[in-house]
Parts: C-alpha cells; structure tokens; sequence
C-alpha cells in the first residue's frame, strides 16, 4: 500500500507528457457530436452561394438601381410632373427687408421686372440683393438661391488632383523654397503673428529666372503640399478673342478664388499678358492690356490677410508693367539663378533615382562637366544616357553613357541653349 502511494508521487513529480491520443480528446472536450460536420457544411454552403453570386454577375442593385420589380413608374412620372424647371433670374431690390410682408424686385432676362415673394422652401435669410435666384414659372415665386455664376473654363482651371511632385523633387534653389514658403505657407498657418505685428503679409511672389530652372516646378511642388485650393492660369489662356472677355475671366477668376477659404492662383508665363503698356498706334493690343489692368485692379481688391495668395512665373521680368510689379502688389521677387555645383549633383541625383544606373557614378564630376546648364539640361542629360545604354543593349546605364550624353547634350547643344541670352534680361 505505501509503495503504492510512493509510486504515485514518484507520478506527480515527473508527470508523463500527453501523446497525441490526449490532445484530440481534450481537443472534442465540450464540443457536440457534429460540431465539425456541421461545420464542413456550413463551409461548402458559403462556398457555393459565392460561387452562385459569381455566376450571376453584377447585378442591377449593385449599382444603386432597383430591380424592376420594385420600380414605381407612376409615382415618379407624377414627381416629375409635379417638378417643374425652373427659371433664372437675378433679384435686383428687397422691398421692406427684414419685414413680415417683404418683396423682392427680379429681372428675369429677356422678359420682365417682377415683384414677386418668396416660395415655402426660402428662407428671407437667404436672399441677398444682387443674388441669382430660381423662380418657378407660373407664379415667379423664389424657389431657391443659386450660387453666382462662373465661366466654367474658369472653374477647369483649379487643379483638383495634386501633382506629384514633392519639394524632395526640387534640387537645389534652398533660398527660393524658404522664400516661397514663407510667402505661401506662413500666413495661412499663422496669421496671428502679423496681426501682432501689424503688418500685412505680402500678397504675392513672382519667380523670374532663365528657361528650365523649375520655376513651375516649384509651384506644382507648392501645389502638392498645400490644403488650399490651387488655381493654375497660363498667361495666354487669359488672352481671348473678344473685348473684355480676359477681364471678365479674371474678375471670376478672383471670385472663385475669394469664395474659397484659402487660394493659391498661380499665373505662368505671365509675359504674355503682363507686358509693359504701350501704344503702337492700332490699338490691337489694348485687349490684352486691358487684362492685365484688371489683374492689377483685383490684386489692389482683396484684404491682403484674406487667404488668396498670387504666384507669378516668367522669363523676362523686364518686359512686365512697372504697374504689376510695385511692392504692395507683387511684394516679393524671388530669382531663379543657375544652380551651382552642389544643387547640380542633387539634380543629378533626383533624375537618375529611378533610373537603372550602375552604383557608384561620380556625380560630383559630371555636375563639375556641366557648368552653366539647368536643371532642364541635367534632365535632358540623364535621358540621353539612357538612350545610349538602350541603343547599347544593355540594362543598366554606365558612367561612360552618362559622360557621352554630357558631351552630346552640354557641348553639342550649346548653340540652343538660350540661357545667356536670358541671363542679361534677368
Ligand atoms: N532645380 C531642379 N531640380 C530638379 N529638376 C529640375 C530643376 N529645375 C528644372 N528641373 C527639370 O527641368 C524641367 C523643366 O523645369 P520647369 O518646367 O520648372 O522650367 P521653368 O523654369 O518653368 O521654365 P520656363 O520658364 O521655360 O517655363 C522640370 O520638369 C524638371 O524635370
Ligand atoms: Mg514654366
């Protein structure tokens, strides 16, 4: 007996391990018997409801349609009896605002002046002189308040979908992203520091420089960063066939971006309607001067801390109107030089980052071969060398690919390159 419970001691202390007989049935403790056949069937169910789903294809409630089976013609044809157009016009006079039996004076186009009131779904709050409104036709009751009118070639211009360029992108031209940003950025994010300050922020930049030394590049990298709503303009866009059509353009241009919470409206190759006044004695130019005045004119217009910023971007400062550029318009004025040898090797290296290259290229030397040349050429550059690898057969391009395209590109094509001539206007 005592050898016995000795045993069993001798049990507890080095417990034999559970073999797998034990774990499958500690595995079935507290299921029912047929849990898994269950389970299994419930399995191959799901299966083949997916497989009936598949088979059927999309079907028309998946798109947000009704089957026709829960369609109810006659309803909607009543609906949309009931509905009519409506029409728009522009209420010119509130008589007795802010009364019980207000009326409103509307023009409706090519028609008449009515004296109407308001419709069940208005409220008086809503109505402001000089709105465009709907007014149904029988009556020319107000139905709703419609939001002011812009030239949809105007609303095109707003750039919805960010470019993909980073200031990562952006080599060299430190000085210019810093001055930019400070433009852009700090007003919006802080301006409480210039109204301790009091001053005004400035209202706009323009970049100036030679061809090719990202000068829309950097806007486009703005463009990504910011929150605010971006409006891009090409100078030549504005230039339009009939009198006063650029200006009107750009009034609704400032309207849009004024009803915005906070713009950027960034006008490129701005030469093409910001030259200097003259007459040449037709007057075929007036249009586009005339443009440019109104440009002037909004800039003069909005609070300077309203969030709507100006960017410019040209070639050839000198050609501007002194008009556009005096400080308290433009205020700032940022170059965009040549880069030098570091931001050369940082180009280099932004334009070959996708590239397939062999891996230690000195882009040091080459930035040294390239002097004088823009962040345009050192693209150009990094192309030919893959077109000298691709015409090479091979996959991956070597230092001496890059080397012969720095002498196709920089030496053979110095007779284009346009940049001293620019360089004595800027
Ligand atoms: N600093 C730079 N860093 C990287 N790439 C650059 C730089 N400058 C220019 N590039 C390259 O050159 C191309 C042309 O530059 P960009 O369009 O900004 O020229 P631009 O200054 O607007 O010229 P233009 O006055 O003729 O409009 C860019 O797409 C970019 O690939
Ligand atoms: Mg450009």
């Amino acid at each position: 007996m005592a050898a016995e419970a000795e045993d069993e001691i001798k049990d507890e202390k080095n417990p034999r391990p559970l073999d797998e007989d034990d774990i499958a049935l500690l595995k079935t403790y507290g299921l029912g018997p047929y849990s898994t056949s269950i389970k299994k069937v419930e399995k191959e169910i799901k299966e083949m409801a997916k497989k009936v789903n598949d088979l059927c294809g999309i079907k028309e409630s998946d798109t947000g349609l009704a089957a026709p089976s829960q369609w109810d013609l006659v309803s909607d044809k009543q609906m949309m009896q009931e509905e009519q157009p409506l029409q728009v016009a522009r209420c010119t006079k509130i008589i007795n605002p802010n009364t019980e039996d207000a009326k409103y004076v509307i023009n409706v186009k090519q028609i008449a002046k009515f004296v109407v009131g308001l419709g069940d779904k208005v409220s008086p709050t809503d109505i402001e002189e000089g709105m465009r409104v709907g007014v149904d036709r029988n009556k020319y009751q107000i139905q709703i308040p419609l939001p002011p009118k812009i030239d949809p070639s105007v609303t095109m211009m707003t750039v919805e979908e960010k470019p993909d360029v980073t200031y990562n992108d952006v080599g060299g031209c430190k000085e210019q992203i810093e001055k930019m940003r400070e433009v852009v950025e700090l007003p919006m994010l802080h301006p409480e520091k210039f109204v301790k300050l009091g001053i005004d922020p400035p209202k706009g930049v323009l970049c100036y420089g030679p061809p090719g030394t990202g000068k829309t590049l950097l806007a486009r990298a703005v463009a990504n960063r910011t929150d605010a709503c971006f409006i891009r303009v090409i100078g030549s866009e504005l230039v339009q066939k009939y009198v006063g059509e650029g200006a009107r353009m750009v009034r609704e241009l400032f309207q849009m971006a004024r009803s915005k919470k906070a713009c950027i409206v960034f006008f490129d190759e701005v030469d093409a309607i910001g030259g200097a006044r003259f007459d040449d004695g037709v007057g075929g130019d007036n249009e586009v001067q005339r443009t440019m005045l109104e440009i002037v004119n909004q800039l003069d217009g909005f609070d300077a801390r309203g969030n709507i910023k100006v960017l410019m971007a040209t070639n050839r400062p000198d050609t501007l109107d002194p008009a556009l550029l005096r400080p308290g318009r433009l205020d700032r004025k940022v170059e965009f030089g040549l880069p030098d040898l570091e931001s050369r090797t940082q180009i280099f290296k932004i334009h070959t980052r996708t590239m397939n290259c062999e891996r230690d290229i000195r882009f040091e030397l080459l930035a040294r071969l390239c002097p004088n040349s823009t962040g345009a050429d050192i693209r150009s550059v990094c192309t030919e060398a893959g077109m000298y690898a691709i015409r090479a057969r091979r996959k991956t391009v070597t230092e001496k690919d890059f080397l012969d395209a720095v002498n196709k590109v920089i030496k053979g094509y110095q007779k284009f390159s346009a940049t001293p001539k620019y360089m004595v206007y800027n």
